[in-house]
């Protein structure tokens, strides 16, 4: 090994080195050229293993030549390293950056169920007369659905709640909300105003007017010296509250075992108003609630003593008014969940 050629090694590592090092395009290839040219075991340091065969005298020159060409390697792997290093934050910078200015894909939202939404605005007129949302079970006993409320077991008026059963014995889905008052009275003392929507079952044929569940809204109020005027007062408010101020009301005498007397509460039809149309059965009038006065028999098995204590209750449907006040004629679309019926409640 002789100087010339060593030389001549060295300028050549140098040449090499320098082109691989412009060529590199990742930073990481940098990192690994560092290695395989100037690490322990790297190019370099094999060259340089030649340095031992030469003349004492001559060696610091090849050092110097050696150091020159380490430098020379250090330094463009340091500018190439920076300049792969910016590129590739500046690349990851681009393809990972958010435009927050970039208007958001809007979330659809849902609404509340018109039937929801209707004993809502139920309650929220009650409320204003100091009336209270209560919950009652919706699998029921038969003695608080049907006996306290004035309905024995072999009553014919049991014929006009077609009931579904359950396994437990003596229970029972609740045929309406009524035995709500009952719950309610045992649970308060007078003065009692109490507002109890929720889900009714009933053994029924589904079609456009009957379904087997359906939503009811009671009322139940009870303290001294309620009467029958107290009841037609409340429920004018509530039907000009929910139908319009214009509308005229009536009572009609009705039939239920658990009031005394029993009215059903009409408003004039919406539809003409009172001239009599198909909607109205050419009556001029719809019936939107029962009602009437507690039976003394009700008060007692509530607990409520019925010679100091008088009481009203009423008692809707909810699909019904929701039907009045939205113009739906079919009690299934309630139930379907079909969105293009939902969506027109917003
Ligand atoms: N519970 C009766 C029904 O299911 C409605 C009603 C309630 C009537 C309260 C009078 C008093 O139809």
């Amino acid at each position: 090994m002789d100087l010339d050629s060593l030389r001549a090694d060295l300028e050549n590592l140098r040449r090499g080195a320098l082109e691989r090092i412009a060529a590199a395009s990742e930073p990481a290839q940098i990192d690994q050229l560092s290695v395989d040219l100037l690490g322990k075991k790297g190019e370099l340091t094999l060259v340089l293993r030649g340095i031992g065969g030469l003349p004492a005298e001559q060696r610091p020159k090849v050092g110097a030549i050696a150091n020159e060409v380490r430098q020379a390697i250090e330094g463009a792997l340091a500018e190439r390293g920076g300049e792969l290093r910016t590129g590739a934050l500046g690349r990851r910078l681009q393809a990972e950056s958010v435009d927050v200015t970039t208007p958001g894909r809007p979330i659809p939202r849902g609404s509340r169920h018109p039937i929801i939404e209707t004993m809502a605005e139920i309650a929220e007129v009650f409320g204003q007369f100091g009336f209270v949302v209560y919950e009652s079970p919706e699998v029921e006993d038969d003695l608080t659905n049907f006996q306290m409320l004035n309905i024995p077991p072999d009553h014919p008026a049991r014929d006009l709640w077609d009931t579904m059963y359950v396994d437990i014995p003596e229970h029972l889905l609740r045929t309406h909300t009524s035995p709500g008052q009952i719950r309610v009275m045992h649970a308060e003392r007078p003065p009692i105003r109490a507002l109890l929507p929720g889900r009714c079952f009933r053994y029924e044929a589904t079609d456009a007017s009957h379904a087997s569940e359906f939503f009811q809204v009671e009322g139940l109020m009870v303290d001294e010296g309620t009467s029958l005027a107290d009841l037609r007062g409340l429920l004018d408010q509530f039907a000009h509250a929910m139908f319009g101020a214009d509308k005229r009301t009536r009572f009609r005498p009705g039939y239920y075992p658990f009031t005394e007397p029993s009215v059903a509460f009409d408003v004039e039809c919406l539809i003409c108003g009172g001239r009599r149309c198909p909607a109205c059965s050419h009556t001029g009038w719809m019936t939107i609630l029962g009602a009437g006065m507690v039976h003394p028999v009700v008060l007692q098995y509530g607990g409520i003593d019925p010679e100091r204590y008088q009481g009203f209750a009423f008692g809707m449907g909810a699909e019904r008014i929701a039907n009045l006040r939205h113009g739906v004629g079919d009690l299934r679309l309630y139930l379907e969940n079909d969105l293009r019926f939902l969506e027109q409640f917003p």
